[in-house]
C-alpha cells in the first residue's frame, strides 16, 4: 500500500474485513484498581512507552522527568547529541533525583547530595570514607531502552524489545511527506492532569465521532465526520485515520511534496500504547499519557510546526492561534472525558456500542491492549 492510496473509505463506508457491530469496553475497564495493575505490567513495565519529543530537550543537559508505569524516569539529552533515559532515583537510600523540566550541568542529590554525571555514572559521594570504595565504584542510575522515531522518543524498562522503528515500520511510508521528524517543537505542557481513566483520554483523541457534536467552538465544524478518511488497520503498533478538513477549510500549506488528497488530511494516530498525535501539513499535536489511577491521568503535550511555515513572517502569531483552538478542544474533550469516567462508575456489565468507522480506531487499541494482556503472564 502506497501513501496515495491508503485511506480510501469516506462517508461512513468500512474498510474490508470490518464489521458494523463493535462493542466498547466494559464500564469496568475504566473503574477497576485491577485492570490498571494489568496494564501497569503488560503494557508500561513490558512494552515501548511514548515519553515525548526529541526537540523538547534540544541541548546537552536538557531533560525532563516522567513516569513510565509507576516508575520515576528522567530523560536527557546527552553531550553526543543523542537521548538516554534513566531511573529517577538515588542509588544511596532512593530519594527522587530531578523534578519536572530543566538544564543541568550535574545531578545532586538534594537528600545527602550523591552526584551524578548527566549520563547516570555516580561522581561525587560526600564524607566517602564511611564507603567501601570497591562497592561504590563504577555505580550509574539504572538505565532505559531509549530511541527516537518520526521526532518521537519511546522509552522501555525492558532492553530485549524489537526497536520502535520495526513497530511503526506501517505508519512511517503513510506520512512521509510531512517529514513529522523535521517539525519543531514550540510548546511543551510537562502536566495537564485529566480526571478521567487514561485510555478514556486516548479514545477520545482517537476517534472523530465525537468532533461534530463536542467541539462547536474549535475543529466540529472544520473537520465533521463524514469527510473522515479510513484505510488501514489491525496494525499491532498504531492506529491510523484523518479527521479531514472540509473542503473550504483545507489549510494553506509550505509542503510542496504534499498530494491534493494529503493537503486536506488531518491524521490521527494512536501510537500504542500511551502516546497520540494529531497531524496536518502545518503542526503536529502531540500527547504522551502517564496513569495515576484508574480515575486519573497526566498528560503531557505539546506542539510541534512545520519548519516551511515556522518560516513564514506570521510564525509566532499562527503559534498562538492553534495554541488558541487546542486550549478550546482540550476544555471541550475534558468535560467529556469527566462524564464518561461518573457514567462508567454505574458498573453496567452491557457494554457500550462503537460506531463503524469513527470509533474503529479505538477497537483497534482495545485489541493492541487485549493482545499484551493476554501474553503477559499474571505474578
Ligand atoms: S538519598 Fe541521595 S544522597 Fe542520600
Ligand atoms: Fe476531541
Amino acid at each position: 500500500m502506497t501513501r496515495q492510496d491508503a485511506f480510501p473509505h469516506r462517508d461512513y463506508d468500512l474498510p474490508e474485513g470490518v464489521d458494523r457491530h463493535i462493542e466498547a469496553a466494559p464500564q469496568s475497564a475504566y473503574t477497576d484498581p485491577a485492570v490498571l495493575q494489568a496494564e501497569m505490567r503488560a503494557v508500561f513495565e513490558s512494552d515501548w512507552v511514548m515519553v515525548g519529543r526529541a526537540g523538547i530537550i534540544p541541548e546537552p543537559g536538557d531533560y525532563f522527568t516522567c513516569l513510565v508505569g509507576a516508575k520515576p524516569v528522567v530523560v536527557i539529552r546527552q553531550q553526543d547529541g543523542s537521548i538516554a533515559a534513566m531511573g529517577n532515583f538515588c542509588l544511596h537510600r532512593y530519594a527522587r533525583l530531578l523534578d519536572g523540566a530543566g538544564t543541568a550541568k550535574r545531578i545532586v542529590c538534594p537528600y545527602h547530595h550523591w552526584t551524578y554525571q548527566m549520563t547516570g555514572e555516580l561522581m561525587g559521594v560526600p564524607d566517602r570514607k564511611g564507603f567501601d570504595e570497591d562497592t561504590i565504584k563504577g555505580r550509574r542510575l539504572d538505565p532505559l531502552a531509549c530511541e527516537v522515531v518520526l521526532g518521537f522518543i519511546y522509552v522501555s524498562v525492558r532492553h530485549d524489545l524489537p526497536p520502535v522503528a520495526d513497530r511503526l515500520k506501517g505508519l512511517a511510508p503513510l506520512i512521509e511527506a510531512f517529514d513529522l521528524g523535521a517539525y519543531e517543537d514550540r510548546v511543551v505542557q510537562h502536566e495537564e492532569l485529566w480526571e478521567g481513566n487514561w485510555k478514556l483520554v486516548i479514545e477520545n483523541f482517537i476517534e472523530s465521532y465525537h468532533t461534530t457534536y463536542t467541539h462547536p467552538r474549535s475543529i466540529g465544524p472544520t473537520n465533521p465526520g463524514h469527510a473522515a478518511e479510513f484505510g488501514p488497520w489491525g496494525d499491532p503498533g498504531f492506529a491510523i485515520h484523518s479527521n479531514s478538513y472540509r473542503d473550504e477549510d483545507i489549510p494553506e500549506t509550505c509542503i510542496p511534496a504534499l498530494t491534493e488528497d494529503e493537503k486536506r488530511r488531518f491524521y490521527v494516530m494512536s501510537l500504542f500504547p500511551n502516546g497520540l498525535a494529531a497531524l496536518d501539513p502545518n503542526f503536529v499535536w502531540w500527547m504522551s499519557l502517564e496513569p495515576l489511577g484508574p480515575g486519573r491521568a497526566n498528560a503531557r503535550w505539546g506542539l510541534s510546526f512545520a519548519p516551511g511555515r515556522m518560516a513564514q513572517p506570521d510564525a509566532d502569531a499562527f503559534v498562538r492561534s492553534i495554541c488558541e483552538v487546542i486550549g478550546i478542544a482540550t476544555g471541550e474533550d475534558k468535560e467529556m472525558v469527566v462524564r464518561v469516567q461518573d457514567g462508567a462508575a454505574f458498573a453496567s456489565t452491557t457494554p457500550g456500542l462503537l460506531h463503524a468507522p469513527l470509533d474503529l480506531n479505538i477497537q483497534e487499541f482495545n485489541a493492541y491492549l487485549a493482545a499484551k494482556i493476554a501474553e503477559t503472564p499474571a505474578p
